[in-house]
């Protein structure tokens, strides 16, 4: 795939350290060996050096000899990451042995190494739930400045090309915040513009704020919600091209577009999709990825201060490269 492809060539120009905390896993350990085949990142594994290498073995891997390995429980840096820690957290009462403990957590040590400049960027989340990926993150990397709200992007790469840029699509939060506020979804619409355009390639963003109404149809707080969100968004970007409240086939259909919001810049031709909440996100992008058999890349994390993204439970090889590659792309400062 040609986007995948891209991706890749510009992360091996400025090949980044992208640590994978879960180094035992199984589609882990193949996705790695991949990326080391290929060499478009430099892989870090945390995980028992022995369990790491008879893995490698029962699966027949022959790059796992490139990628560093990290045993957790044993590594050299224990000490210096547990004082960091402690700093980080100590206004919320962590103390040095709860510290020490974490930092012998992969998910926490994964951080800790980005946030001491020894990793550069993090993927994680084939055998641990987002929650437990990201609180670490959220705890120890935070936000971007100005950024209240961290939400997760995914570019759908779909087989009907009618739709969005050629048939690719930005559809967004589908991984994060469950229920946001008028101005977290605002901001989530703002970062998702910048995905779009930074990692989709989306010259011209179209943002589609979605609901069950489309220009006031229907009545209720819910819709009021999305309306709101999305004059906060045009506030705090002028320039963007937003509108909603839109029903999902005004906001993809010309026809229908047309006949409902006839007069709307992004009616019947949106390519990104901001869902008004986590639930709609999510299963809107499941429902198309099945049932369309369409590509799903990400979640691409957006509103982080670190390159880290969290993968479904249900991820194949292939979904772990990809979003290595972006990662890779993330902390190569290629895409923001
Ligand atoms: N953006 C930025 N920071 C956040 C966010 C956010 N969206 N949410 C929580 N935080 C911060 C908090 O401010 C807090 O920081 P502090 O400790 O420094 O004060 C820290 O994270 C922990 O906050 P909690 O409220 O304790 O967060 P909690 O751990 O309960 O929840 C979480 C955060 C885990 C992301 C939660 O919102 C969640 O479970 N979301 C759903 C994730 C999910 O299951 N997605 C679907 C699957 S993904 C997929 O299918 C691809």
């Amino acid at each position: 795939m040609e986007f995948v492809k891209q991706l890749k060539e510009r992360a091996k120009a400025n090949k980044q350290r992208i640590v994978l905390p879960e180094g035992t896993e199984e589609r882990t350990i193949s996705a790695a060996d991949i990326i080391l085949s290929e060499g478009f990142a430099d892989i870090i594994l945390i995980g028992s050096p022995e369990k790491i290498q008879s893995e490698a073995n029962r699966l027949g891997l022959k790059h796992i000899d490139k990628a560093t390995i990290i045993d957790p429980q044993n590594h050299q840096k224990i000490d210096a990451y547990t004082d960091l820690l402690v700093e980080i957290r100590k206004s919320k009462g962590v103390t040095p042995d709860e510290a020490r403990k974490l930092v012998t957590n992969p998910l926490y040590l994964a951080v800790m190494m980005i946030k001491n400049g020894d990793a550069d960027g993090e993927v994680a989340g084939a055998d641990n739930s987002t929650g437990d990926v990201l609180r670490p993150a959220f705890q120890i990397v935070k936000t971007l400045p100005g950024i209240s709200v961290v939400s997760g992007a995914f570019v759908m790469i779909l087989n009907d090309k009618q739709f969005g840029e050629d048939g690719m699509m930005v559809f967004a939060d589908c991984a994060v915040h469950p229920d946001p506020t008028a101005r977290e979804l605002a901001e989530i619409a703002v970062a998702s513009a910048s995905t779009a355009r930074s990692i989709a390639g989306f010259k011209e963003p179209r943002i589609a704020m979605l609901s069950f109404s489309t220009k006031g149809s229907a009545k209720h707080a819910m819709v009021d919600k999305v309306v709101e969100a999305t004059k906060i968004a045009k506030e705090m970007e002028p320039n963007l091209i937003i509108d909603g409240d839109l029903q999902s086939d005004a906001a993809i259909i010309p026809s229908i577009g047309m006949k409902k919001a006839g007069d709307s810049p992004v009616a019947g031709k949106a390519n990104v999709l901001i869902f008004p909440n986590l639930e709609c996100g999510n299963i809107a992008y499941k429902l198309v990825q099945r049932m369309a058999n369409a590509e799903a890349i990400g979640p691409v994390l957006q509103g982080m201060a670190a390159p880290i993204n969290d993968l479904s439970r249900g991820c194949s090889v292939s979904d772990i490269v990809n979003l290595v590659a972006i990662t890779a792309n993330q902390a190569a400062g290629n895409i923001k």
